[in-house]
This record gives C-alpha cells, structure tokens and sequence, in this order.
C-alpha cells in the first residue's frame, strides 16, 4: 500500500529531513534565523544531484547552451538598468491592532475590503538585500545581493559571443545564490531568503521567440518527469497579464501539487529585449547582436525558464516519499531517481562482530566508492539497517555474510522491490554501475 499523495503532511518531510541530515534550520544552536536553511550530509548530495542533473540537460547534452558563473555583487547601476531598484517590490500592509505584516496579494477578498480601516494603505517594500563595500559606509558603497542570477547572464551577453562566436539562438546558463528579503517566510524551504536559482537565457531572433518560448515549457515540464515526479503532481499555469513581472510579456509556471498547495517550481519567461537595451541604455555599451548573414544589428529576444534549486529539490523529496505497509509493519521509503538519491550503494556487513566480513565489506565499499556514492554502516541489525537506507532512498544495498568469505558472492538488495539477488564479487561493480547508469 502506498500513502496518498494528498495526506501527507509537511510535518512528516521536515522531521524526517532533520532526523536523517538532510536540511536543518539554520543556525538552530541560536533559535534559527527566520527562512534560512542548511542542507545537511544528505541534502547537500541531493541537490548536488538536482544541480548535476540540470547542467548536464541543459548544458552537457546540448548544442546551443553555455554556462557562466558570474559573481553576486554587481555594480549597483544594474539593479536600476534592470528594474529592479524601482520594480521588485511587495505591496504591503501592517494590521494595525497586531502590528503584524502582511504581503497585501496574500490577503483574502474579505481582508482587502479591511484595508484603510483595521490595515495601512498598501506600501511598495523592495525585496533587494543590501551590503557595503570597502571600509566606508556611505551611499557610494552600498552593493545589492543578487535577486536574481539572469542579470549576470545579460551583462556578460557580449563577453560570451566574443569569446564563444555563438549564434543565434543559443543560452547562457547558470546556477548561483540568490537573495531576497522575503516578508512572508514559511513552508520550509520553499520561499526563503537565500536560495539558489537554475536559470538560462535563451536569445533567440524576435521573430522566432514564441516557437521557442513554447518548447522550453515542453522541455523543462518533461525534465521533473524524466527525474521521477509523477505527471498528476505537476501543472502548467499561464500568468495572467496583471501579474507578469514588469520586465516580460509572457509567463508559463510550471507547479507542483505540495502538501500546502499547488506552488511554483519554475518560471518560462518570454523577457523580449528589455533586458539587453536597458543595460545597452545604462552602460552606454552596444550590447546588439550582429547578424553577419544579412548584416544587420539588432536585440535578441530572450526566453528565460527560471527555477529554484531549493524547490526543485523540496518537490523531489516529497514525491520520492512513501509509505508501504510491509506484513504489518510501516516501511518509509525515499524512491528517488537513480541519478538524485545522495547514495547509491550501501555496504553493510551481517555480523560486525566477524572480522573477515568486516574487513571484505570495508573492500568493497573502498573498490565501489571511485565510480558510485556510497555508505558503509554496520550499527544496527540488518533489517534495521535495510529500513534505514530505504527511509533515506540510498538505491541498493549490498549485504556481506558468512558465505561471501567462501563462495565470493555478496547478496544485492533493490530499495523499490525489496528483491534480493547473489551476484559474485568479480561482476559486482560493473553491475551496479550499469545498473545505476
Ligand atoms: N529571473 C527570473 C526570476 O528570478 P522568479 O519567478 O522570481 O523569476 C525564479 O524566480 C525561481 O526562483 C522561482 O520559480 C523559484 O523556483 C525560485 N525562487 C524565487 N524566489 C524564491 C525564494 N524566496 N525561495 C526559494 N526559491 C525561490
């Protein structure tokens, strides 16, 4: 029996992400610092598998995609090029009897008609974190933290087409740290205010931008389903007109069906040419594109899909969640893709107490460990320690016993059926590798 997708609470996910190290509150020792997160043993290798499995789509397997690792802090005349310093704000209110603040398009019909009387006029509050360079504190020093890692892509399109001779249409990727000052937090680490984007801009002629603007919502909607996440779990939903950002003039969401809702994982965005010639206005720089063919200049359009490595790996942990009833007793298993659970392959010896097997299970995971993640862990007995791999979704576990000392095989246990299989020693690392490849 599987656990209904719906009943799952949020609850279940963040303790089991505390109990087995995969995301802790941050700086928890000092009562945790309001939507921030650490990622811990286990997460830090899942969204490493998350990133991984992005760069390689996106990047590695493609013709027409390079990548960038641009810096956080920019020069501040950025933000203004890009519309941010004005544009990226909440409206919000403060109810006045609580003191309490409220993002004012959260607020229900029944809570908007309050305002004025029990809540303040709505108040644009720019979401951009600020710091300070150099050993001054004036206005002259003050830097942004990055809201966003596109404007890094936009300020370097002509470094890129210098140094690559790209044409179009082709994208600059990236993944980076991004930072906003959230005022509604919650929902773990869904919305918080240090997060990490996956983001390409895809320049394409004018002309072609509504073709692509649509394949990209095809490919990036089939790469969470290509990774594991079931088809009734996510959506497409197309921005209406009043909320597209101010810089585009088309925007597809791809959502994902949450415990607490269906909720952004990522946005297909049609950006035009704003971006390019804002900065080619506020730089004074010709950031044109030079069609040699028939010789003429001019602003690519641009196609960004925008998504959140954090929510990517939080809708991937929820959706690998399950719970079997097994003769009687609960099994939580984590059935992750093959290619995002943090470990592969765990190596546990029957009897801890028997020196032979110690030490030939200890070989094993030594000879495994080049080509595959793995653990090796002889604390418990080993139905626990099956339970155990299963509730973290490490995909097989290879069992050491008695016989394996004399007849060189080693029993293999598969985390989704529970079938176990002998395989002998000299085949063992080829087949896992296939089999996790
Ligand atoms: N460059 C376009 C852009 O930044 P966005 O919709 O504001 O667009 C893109 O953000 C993605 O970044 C979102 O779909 C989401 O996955 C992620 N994201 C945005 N704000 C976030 C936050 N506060 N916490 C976690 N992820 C966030």
């Amino acid at each position: 029996m599987t656990l209904d997708q719906k009943k799952l609470d949020m609850e279940t996910i963040v303790s089991l992400c505390k109990r087995r190290g995969f995301i802790f509150q941050s700086s928890e020792i000092y009562g945790g610092l309001a939507s921030t997160w650490d990622y811990g043993p286990l997460g830090s290798e899942l969204k490493r598998n998350v990133k991984d499995a992005w760069w390689k789509a996106v990047v590695h397997n493609r013709d027409d995609v390079v990548g960038l690792d641009a810096a956080i802090l920019m020069h501040p005349e950025t933000w203004r090029a890009s519309g941010h310093a004005e544009n990226f704000t909440d409206l919000l209110v403060d109810d006045k009897k609580t003191k309490k603040r409220y993002r004012y398009d959260h607020l229900s019909e029944e809570e908007k008609a309050k305002v004025g009387t029990e809540y303040t006029e709505p108040r644009a509050f720019n979401l951009m974190l600020q710091t300070s360079l150099g050993a001054m504190e004036d206005s002259s020093s003050k830097v942004y933290l990055r809201p966003e890692t596109a404007q890094g892509i936009f300020v370097n399109f002509k470094n890129v087409i210098d140094a690559t001779s790209r044409k179009l249409p082709f994208g600059i990727a990236q993944i980076g740290k991004s930072f906003r000052n959230e005022i509604t937090a919650g929902n773990f680490t869904f919305r918080m205010r240090e997060f990490e984007q996956m983001e390409i801009e895809y320049f394409t002629n004018p002309e072609e931008a509504e073709e692509f603007y649509k394949q990209w919502i095809e490919t990036r909607f089939n790469w969470y389903t290509d990774l594991g996440i079931r088809k009734e779990n996510l959506r497409l939903r197309e921005h209406a007109k009043d909320e597209l950002a101010h810089y585009a003039r088309g925007c597809t969401d791809v959502e994902y069906q949450f415990p607490f809702g269906w909720s952004e994982l990522e946005g297909i965005a049609d950006r035009t040419d704003y971006d390019l010639k804002q900065h080619a206005q506020f730089s004074g720089k010709d950031l044109q594109y030079h069609d040699q063919v028939n010789n003429k200049k001019f602003y690519p359009y641009v196609i960004e899909p925008s998504g959140g490595v954090d929510r990517a790996t939080l809708a991937f942990l929820v959706d690998a969640y399950h719970e079997e009833d097994v003769e009687g007793s609960k099994r939580v298993v984590l059935k992750f893709d093959k290619k995002l659970a943090p470990i592969k392959v765990a190596v546990l010896p029957l009897l801890k107490k028997n020196a032979g097997i110690v030490e030939l299970a200890k070989k094993i995971k030594t000879d495994l460990q080049s080509n595959l993640t793995c653990t090796y862990n002889d604390t418990a007995a080993i139905g626990k320690l099956y339970r155990r791999q299963d509730e973290v979704g490490t995909v097989y576990c290879v069992t050491v016993d008695v016989d394996s000392l004399e007849d060189k095989q080693v029993t293999v246990r598969d985390r989704d059926t529970m079938k176990q299989e002998r395989i002998p020693l000299d085949n063992l690392k080829s087949y896992l590798v296939e089999k996790l490849s």
